[in-house]
Formats: structure tokens, C-alpha cells, sequence
């Protein structure tokens, strides 16, 4: 048997997003609608996959990257026309080719590869995935003859009253013999209420001609949920992360209030780890064991070792070692390295920098393009001078160093291992190891300073 292969159907506006973004980019769980589908036709095991683009191609290729093959549809004439775009790459192909549309972000590649197995096994030219649905507006319905074989899918524009009762839908998903799909395309019209081409037609073709065509139910309706406007990807936004969540939860990880929390798709948390109420773990974030994560935190593409806690946190693009202690209230921002047993406090930023082991930063600290060492102190309202107005420059400071309380370090500038800075200082210049180096002007105390008496 040829491989399955995958075409995928993105070629739509969305017009009922209202939205300048091809729909199928719209994220679901932190991640392209397309992004999911591609994800999950990877999972049913499609050797090939081809998207269809139209609307916005070049924006929907570059997500597509080099997951699939693309084909243009110039002009959207309907989901029928559509297909037909894969044709020439699908030339010396004979084999299964099964359909899924871009706006169906929430399927299961498990389940995708057990309809296609169902497919093969009953040895059916063509089968409709479907589901039953309590209100089936808006999908086309599964029309059945009076021994219950497929006749039939109607749009729901199209049909008649009494068809508009059917709550078994069409989920836009099919596997086809590839040789009978173009066939059949070629015998599909435009004569309907939208005046398109639609795939839903070739079913009809078919058992006009006594193919053999099956539907199957599908065994998790709301998986196969079709995202065709705003009020639908909250809808599917809600019940992916919930199913993140119960993920999570399933595999050891403590989440306080799953209500309340945002996990990406992407996301892997270590066991017997706490997740605190409205925390957002976002893109490719990794988190290890045992760690206490939130309130109030925003994670996105970090990577936490284990035992780590970080509450009241934004931290974006970074990674921070095992057993830190973060925030409240820090911003750890791009290209910034934590080691094992950091401590960050109240109000402290850091960026491009990286902090040695065991070093702290308890508060009110601005550490910018800067190499800590281990064991560092930096005092409170320790600033680092990063910026001239022109060009950033690099700050390096030495193990075991103590940066005393406000505490200015103008880079580029060198701290020897070992050294002091005395509180208030404002340093230009290189401080060499195990010296003090102080850079503030002397006090002066002037006697009588309110007169005989005072005030
Ligand atoms: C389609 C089905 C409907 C089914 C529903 C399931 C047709 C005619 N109707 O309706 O029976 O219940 O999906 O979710 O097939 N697209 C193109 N090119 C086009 C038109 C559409 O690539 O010219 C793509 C869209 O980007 C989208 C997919 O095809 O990813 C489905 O199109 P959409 O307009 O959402 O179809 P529905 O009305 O939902
Ligand atoms: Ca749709």
C-alpha cells in the first residue's frame, strides 16, 4: 500500500473572523490553528502533507516552514477546487489521501490514524469522518439512505428543512483513493447557494456510481470542532488548554487552579511541580521537578531547572539553573543565564546577562549586557550603565565580588574577583581583585548648619 498523505485545505480568508490574518493563523493554545493540524497529520503517521494556500500565502507558507509541501489556490472557489490544487503533486500517486482543514485545530492524531486504519480495513474508496452534534448549525449534514449508507452531505446552506435536523455533521475530514477523488472533482459544479465547488459533492459522485463509501462517527465529538469565527476560537482556546491542563495534572503536576491558568500546547512541567493561579507558561517553555511556579508569573520559552520558584515573575527567552528563588515583581528578559542557586528580588531586571552560581540580586537592580560570577552580592539600587546613548556595552564582575547599595557600574567596565564596591559609588574604571574601589566624593559635615538654636 502507497503512504497516507495529508492535504490540507488553508486556503480560505475566514470571513467570518474579520480579520486581516489568514484564520488558519490564528493561535489556539499559544500555536497556528495550521500549526495543529500539521502536528496532528504528523502523529497519524502522513508520510506527505500538502497545505493548500490562498489567502495570505506567504504568511501561512512561512509558518508551514518546511513541514509540508504548498500549493496555491489563486482564487477561492470552494473547498473542491481547492483539493484539485494538489493534483500535480499527487500525479504518480496512488494511494489514500486524506483531508483535514486548517481550522480544525483541536484533533487527535491518535484518532485521525485509527479512522484511516477503519478506512483501509473496510477497503471503502472513500470515508467521511462525522460527528453528532447537539447543535449542528453552521457544518454541512450527513445525509443517509433508509439503510443507513452515506447518500449525501448537503451544506448547510442548501439544505432543505428537513435536512437542517440532521445532527450528524460532516467534519471535513475524509480519506479518499487518490484516483477516485480527481475523478470525481472533475464531475463537481458550482450550481449551490454559494456558488463554489465543494468537496462535500464527490460523496454523491461516488455513490452515483456505486463506490464503495462509508462515514464513521466520531468518537470525540469536540475534537473535531471546525474554527470559523472569533466566538469559535475562544470556544476551542478554552477546551485545549483544559485538556492541557488535565495533561498535566494526569502526569504529576500540581495545578492549583486549572481555571485560571494558560498553558501552551508546547509546554513540559516536571512532576511534583506547583502551578499557582494566573500563570501563563507560553511557546516552548520547559520547566523541571519540584518546582513552585506563580502566582502572577509569565513564562515564555524559558527553561526552569528543578526545585526553582519563581512568583510574580515575566521572564521571556532565558534559562534559569536549578534551586533559584525568583521575584516578586522581576522581569527576566532574552538571552539571560541563570546558574543553580540564584536568587532575584523585588523589582529587579535583568537582560542579556548572565549570573553565577549562588549569586544575589535581592533588590531593586537594573543588570544589563553583564557576566556575574558566582557568589556575587549586588547590593540594593545597583545599576549597571549599559547604555551610552550610542552603543551598549559589556560589564564583567568577578566571583565572590560585593557591589555595595546604589552603586553605579558604567560599562565597559571590570571587577576583579573578590573586590568591594563601596555604596554610592559610580565607577568608570576597572576595579582589580580583592581591592576596594571606591568612587563617591567624601563627606563633609558643616557645624552650625541651622544657626545658634536650630530652626
Ligand atoms: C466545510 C464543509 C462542511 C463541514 C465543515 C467542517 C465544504 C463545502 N463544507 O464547511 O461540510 O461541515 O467544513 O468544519 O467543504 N478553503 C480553501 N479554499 C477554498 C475554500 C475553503 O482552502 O476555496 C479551506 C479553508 O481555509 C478552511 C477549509 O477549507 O480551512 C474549510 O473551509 P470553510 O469555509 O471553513 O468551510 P465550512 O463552511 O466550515
Ligand atoms: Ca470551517
Amino acid at each position: 500500500m502507497s503512504a497516507l498523505t495529508a492535504v490540507i485545505l488553508a486556503a480560505g480568508k475566514g470571513v467570518r473572523m474579520k480579520s486581516d490574518i489568514p484564520k488558519v493563523l490564528h493561535c489556539v493554545a499559544g500555536k497556528p490553528m495550521l500549526a495543529h493540524v500539521l502536528d496532528a497529520a504528523e502523529v497519524a503517521g502522513c508520510a506527505r502533507k500538502i497545505v493548500i494556500t490562498g489567502f495570505g500565502a506567504d504568511k501561512v507558507a512561512s509558518v508551514v516552514k518546511e513541514q509540508a509541501e504548498i500549493a496555491e489556490q489563486k482564487e477561492q472557489l470552494g473547498t473542491g477546487h481547492a483539493v484539485i490544487q494538489a493534483k500535480p503533486l499527487l500525479k504518480d500517486f496512488n494511494g489514500t489521501v486524506m483531508i483535514l482543514c486548517g481550522d480544525t485545530p483541536l484533533l487527535d492524531g491518535s484518532d485521525l490514524r485509527r479512522f484511516y486504519e477503519q478506512h483501509t480495513e473496510t477497503g471503502n474508496q472513500a470515508t467521511v469522518l462525522t460527528a453528532v452534534l447537539p447543535d449542528a448549525t453552521g457544518y454541512g449534514r450527513i445525509v443517509r439512505a433508509a439503510d443507513g449508507r452515506i447518500e449525501k452531505i448537503v451544506e448547510q446552506k442548501d439544505a432543505l428543512v428537513k435536512e437542517l435536523d440532521i445532527k450528524e455533521i460532516n467534519t471535513g475530514i475524509y480519506c479518499f483513493d487518490s484516483t477516485e477523488l480527481f475523478a470525481a472533482l472533475e464531475k463537481v459544479d458550482c450550481n449551490n447557494a454559494q456558488g463554489e465547488y465543494y468537496l462535500t459533492d464527490v460523496i454523491a459522485k461516488l455513490v452515483e456510481k456505486d463506490a464503495k463509501v462509508g462515514a464513521v462517527i466520531a468518537a470525540d465529538a469536540a475534537s473535531v470542532m471546525g474554527v470559523n469565527s472569533r466566538r469559535d476560537l475562544a470556544v476551542a482556546e478554552k477546551w485545549l488548554r483544559w485538556k492541557t491542563n488535565n495533561h498535566m495534572m494526569d502526569e504529576g503536576v500540581t495545578i492549583i487552579d486549572p481555571e485560571n491558568t494558560y498553558i501552551d500546547a508546547n509546554v513540559v512541567i516536571g512532576r511534583d511541580t506547583i502551578i499557582q493561579p494566573y500563570t501563563w507558561l507560553e511557546g516552548n517553555t520547559v520547566i523541571g521537578k519540584n518546582c513552585v511556579i506563580g502566582p502572577n508569573t509569565r513564562l515564555t520559552n524559558m527553561q526552569i531547572g528543578d526545585g526553582s520558584s519563581l512568583h510574580f515573575t515575566y521572564a521571556h527567552d532565558a534559562a534559569v539553573g536549578k534551586n533559584t528563588n525568583i521575584g516578586p515583581f522581576v522581569h527576566i528578559r532574552p538571552d539571560s543565564c541563570l546558574a543553580d542557586g540564584v536568587k532575584v528580588g523585588n523589582f529587579v531586571e535583568i537582560k542579556n546577562s548572565s549570573v553565577g552560581k549562588g549569586s544575589k540580586l535581592p533588590h531593586l537592580s537594573y543588570i544589563g549586557d553583564a557576566d556575574v560570577g558566582e557568589n556575587v552580592n549586588i547590593g540594593c539600587g545597583c545599576i549597571i550603565v549599559n547604555y551610552d546613548g550610542k552603543k551598549k556595552s559589556r560589564t564583567n564582575i568577578g566571583d565572590n565580588a560585593f557591589v555595595g547599595c546604589n552603586s553605579n557600574l558604567v560599562a565597559p567596565v571590570v571587577l576583579g574577583d573578590n573586590c568591594y564596591i563601596a555604596a554610592g559609588s559610580t565607577i568608570t574604571k576597572e576595579v582589580p581583585g580583592n581591592c576596594l574601589g571606591v568612587a563617591r566624593a567624601r563627606q563633609r559635615n558643616i557645624d552650625c548648619w541651622q544657626g545658634p538654636g536650630g530652626r
